[in-house]
């Protein structure tokens, strides 16, 4: 590993506790794009010469990923914050690496390269954290098993550690998503990079596409169709040369969430949040929070790159309860534990209707989410898999919560405590550093008691 890198510890809990005080106040350009961040260091690994990313998020996720990339045969240099060079091996070109893998928190990473390392003839065992190992990978060794790859060592329920023996002549398939998941298609399509032929993926309700976006830069061959009313159809032509391309990754708009939700809930705020990737598929937390009647003003709006980017201007606003469509979850799955918070202070009940994905994340974030509201004297109600919050424009506050290994609930609670009316603990925030490393230090910046 490289020296920049802090590892997250798991025996090192780091509890932090917010509390109300002034408006936030200033500009903030959140840490580059994670899902973007992962894919640039896989594509560079898998292109031949040498890829120039800047803005890469240097969370621990991504660190891992850049590890793993190393590990395999890449060569992977930083130059500064945020520019890396990365000289890869060519498609189906991996090395056996000499050591197991290891994922620590980061599902993305684990579930890309299990996809990648399955068209290539080599064998690699995938391991993680606690919570790592918790997580669902039948949905990833399905779909590469019917390519060719095998697993040799396997825990049970389809978990890490996972020993996989990637195919030596990899076969195309056609895919049918069984759920909606940007991990399952990529993996899916990473291993298609290897196989001749036509590799498709069907998922019926179309998840974040920077997978095929990144493909097409790196000179892949990609269709994209629809399919039914809300899915996609994407067809890769395999055994592709893949040609280095700069990649500018653009600030992540589920890493912008935690500020912009800050600033509606605390009277008096305003801040800009600057260069957010504004992907239709990313931005379903900005369309919910505008119809709960939230003040986000889009300033400047730059399309002329690989993934549009907007500033926007966030004031503090009274939120209304709203209605939040299951359809519209795959654009906005990582923010419900942050829209939960904004539902918390907003006038009336919201409903986050079709979050069964949510029970396989970082942590079970229904039940997290519940729980944290609950501590903090929110009314709340699971119903299958919907969500219910009761909002009254002011929790209580005062609770601790437990974050399960999970950056996101713990980031979600912080920001609660900025407003509510008591402190909010939270029993450990050392995870935050898998996504947003800084936030802490933004949030203070903007003004907010964190400590
Ligand atoms: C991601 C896809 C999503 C998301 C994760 C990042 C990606 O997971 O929750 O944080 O970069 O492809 P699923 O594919 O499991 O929905």
């Amino acid at each position: 590993m490289p020296s920049e890198v802090s590892r997250v510890t798991q025996s090192a809990q780091a509890p932090l506790t917010a509390r109300r005080a002034g408006p936030l106040k200033g500009r903030v350009r959140v840490p580059g794009d994670k899902s973007i961040s992962h894919r640039a260091l896989i594509f560079g690994a898998l292109a031949v010469g040498e890829t120039r990313i800047s803005g890469l998020l240097e969370g621990d996720d991504v660190l891992r990923t850049g590890s793993a990339m190393r590990a395999l045969g890449a060569k992977v240099e930083r130059s500064r914050e945020g520019t890396w060079s990365i000289r890869g091996v060519g498609v189906g070109g991996f090395a056996a690496p000499a050591d197991v893998l290891d994922f620590g928190n980061s599902g993305t990473g684990c579930r890309l390269i299990l996809g990648a390392v399955a068209g290539c003839p080599i064998t690699a065992t995938f391991d993680g954290d606690a919570s790592l190992r918790r997580r669902p990978m039948r949905r990833i060794l399905d779909p590469i098993a019917l390519m060719g790859a095998r697993t040799t060592s396997v825990q049970e329920g389809g978990r890490l550690p996972i020993t996989l023996v990637g195919a030596r002549d990899p076969i195309p398939i056609l895919y049918r998503t069984p759920m909606p998941s940007a991990q399952v298609k990529s993996a899916v399509l990473l291993a298609g990079l290897a196989a001749p032929g036509e590799t498709i993926v069907i998922e019926s309700e179309a998840s974040r596409d920077h997978t095929e976006r990144l493909l097409k830069h790196f000179g892949a061959d990609v269709t994209v169709e629809p399919e039914g009313a809300h899915g996609r159809k994407i067809t890769l032509k395999g055994e592709p040369e893949l040609h280095p391309a700069p990649v500018a990754v653009p600030a992540d708009p589920s890493s912008a969430a935690f500020p912009m939700v800050a600033a509606l809930i605390v009277p008096g705020s305003e801040v800009i949040a600057t260069e957010v990737m504004t992907n239709p598929l990313r931005t379903g937390l900005i369309t919910t929070l505008r119809e709960m009647g939230a003040r986000i003003e889009t300033l400047e709006i730059r399309d002329d790159t690989a993934e549009a980017m907007a500033d926007f201007r966030i004031q503090a606003s009274r939120l209304q309860g709203v209605d939040v469509p299951a359809a519209r979850a795959p654009s906005m799955i990582d923010e419900y534990p942050i829209l939960a918070v904004a539902a918390a202070f907003a006038h009336g009940t919201t409903i986050m209707r079709g979050l069964k994905e949510l029970r396989v994340k970082e942590s079970d974030r229904l039940a997290a989410v519940a729980a944290g509201l609950r501590v903090n004297g929110v009314a709340v109600e699971i119903d299958g898999d919907d969500l219910i919050v009761h909002g009254t424009g002011g929790p209580v506050g005062g609770g601790l919560v437990a974050t399960h290994m999970d950056h996101r609930i713990a980031m979600a609670f912080l920001v609660m405590g900025l407003a509510a009316q008591k402190p909010v603990r939270v029993d450990d925030g050392a995870f935050i550093a898998t996504s947003f490393p800084g936030f802490v230090s933004m949030l203070r910046d903007l003004g907010a008691d964190l400590s």
